[in-house]
């Protein structure tokens, strides 16, 4: 590994050494005590009660429903069959309003089920949903309105819910990225601004279980609904209209998770630090943007974002990510393309600037438990070489 890097002939991309010899990358799960993990699974197995609603899933429900402040939690596979499993319980049909700027699965659940995703624009500063965009997209096929807690921020959730009773719509929560996350009146992901809130445990979230999901409400009938339909909806009286599927978590699914979740609290701090770093590092550097999240709300800091605006920084998003991986630094354009420019969505006309803008400008950096200050140091130096070098880098 070379020192930070101090001359544009320095970067690897003109000739230099790489920086990272084993690559930074985006998105590695959060460490956690494995012996904790094992002895979990050890105990199932000796159990012989290796899934449908065994005690370790079921801890995990009470924990997250603690964890959340809802009422109910139904632990699921994962976060898309969480959201596919809500809509069927919640009997969406037609159309649901979706931001594009969200990782695909909050669209492509529902277009799984023949639900139409119809997507809208997003506030420039958050990426959250915009709620006058959502109100403009409602047509008479509107079933429910999915907001998206995007990165954590929790979106508009009190003038989306007015939306959704104002238009006699149901209103869902793609809380995938939110564990832990709060608005800044010190409210939960799991508040019933609507009728549920999906989580995803999937290997790269905040606390993971290899994969899973869950729904979280305060909806007594709905979370027995839910609890049928995830198991082939059994236990339902009378059966349900859609029948059941298997969107069950596994018990060594739930041993994972919660083993990551008695990490929760460290790896929070830890990713704090790390944005706190990069945000610190960055600041003065001109065009671009380390994504603050707003004051007084908790966060849990597992997405470091960065947005490159080209006419100020003097070098794009796409040459700046090329530099960083010719460094061995993965970066990801999360959420590039967005979703309405993707199949099956990218045939139809969209008007939606903010989010084709976003999605020019945005790269997710490393973070968590296995990115240190050093590594930090080195990124941010060179970024920093990049920016005010971008001049001499347009040829490669
Ligand atoms: C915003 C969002 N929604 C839904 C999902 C789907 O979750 P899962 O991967 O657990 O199916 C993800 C996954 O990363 C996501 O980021």
């Amino acid at each position: 590994m070379t020192e930070v890097k101090r001359r544009p002939d320095e970067l690897a991309i003109l000739g230099g050494d790489a920086s990272f010899l084993t690559p930074l990358l985006v998105g590695r799960p959060a460490p956690f005590d494995r012996s904790r993990f094992f002895e979990r699974l050890n105990w199932a197995m000796d159990n012989e009660w290796l899934t449908n609603g065994g005690p370790l899933s079921t801890e995990l429900e009470t924990r997250i429903a603690d964890l959340v402040g809802a009422r109910y939690c139904i632990a699921t596979a994962n976060g898309t069959l969480a959201l596919q499993v809500l809509s069927r319980a919640v009997g969406i049909t037609g159309e649901v309003i979706v931001p594009s700027f969200t990782f695909v699965a909050s669209a492509h659940a529902f277009q799984w089920l023949g639900v139409n995703p119809v997507f809208c624009d997003v506030c420039p500063g958050t990426g959250c949903i915009d709620v006058a965009a959502a109100a403009a997209a409602i047509t008479d096929q509107t079933s429910a309105i999915i907001g998206v807690h995007l990165w954590g921020q929790l979106c508009n959730v009190d003038e989306l819910a007015s939306l959704a009773y104002e238009h006699g719509l149901h209103l869902l929560f793609d809380g995938a990225h939110a564990l832990g996350c709060t608005t800044a009146d010190g409210l939960p992901v799991g508040t019933p601004w609507g009728k549920a809130t999906i989580l995803s445990f999937h290997a790269t979230k905040v606390v993971h279980g290899f994969e899973g999901g869950a729904v979280v409400t305060n909806d007594s009938e709905l979370a027995t609904r839910l609890r049928g339909l995830r198991n082939f909806g059994n236990g339902i009286i009378g059966g349900h209209m859609y029948g059941g599927t298997n969107a069950k978590m596994s018990e060594a699914s739930a041993a994972a998770c919660l083993t990551s979740l008695e990490s929760f609290e460290e790896t929070v701090i830890k990713n704090q630090h790390n944005h706190q770093q990069y945000l610190n590092e960055l600041r003065d550097l001109p065009g671009v943007r380390i994504l603050d999240y707003a004051a007084d709300t908790n966060n849990n800091y597992n997405y470091v974002i960065m947005f490159v605006d080209e006419a100020t920084a003097g070098i794009s998003r796409d040459l700046l990510v090329k530099v960083l991986l010719a460094e061995g630094v993965f970066t990801k354009t999360y959420f590039d393309p967005a979703c309405h420019q993707m199949e099956p969505y990218s045939r139809r006309p969209w008007n939606l600037p903010v989010t084709e803008r976003l999605g020019s400008q945005v790269v997710a950096l490393p973070t968590g438990g296995k990115v240190n200050s050093e590594d930090i140091r080195r990124v941010c130096s060179i970024i920093r070489l990049a920016v005010l070098n971008g001049h001499k880098l347009t040829h490669v």
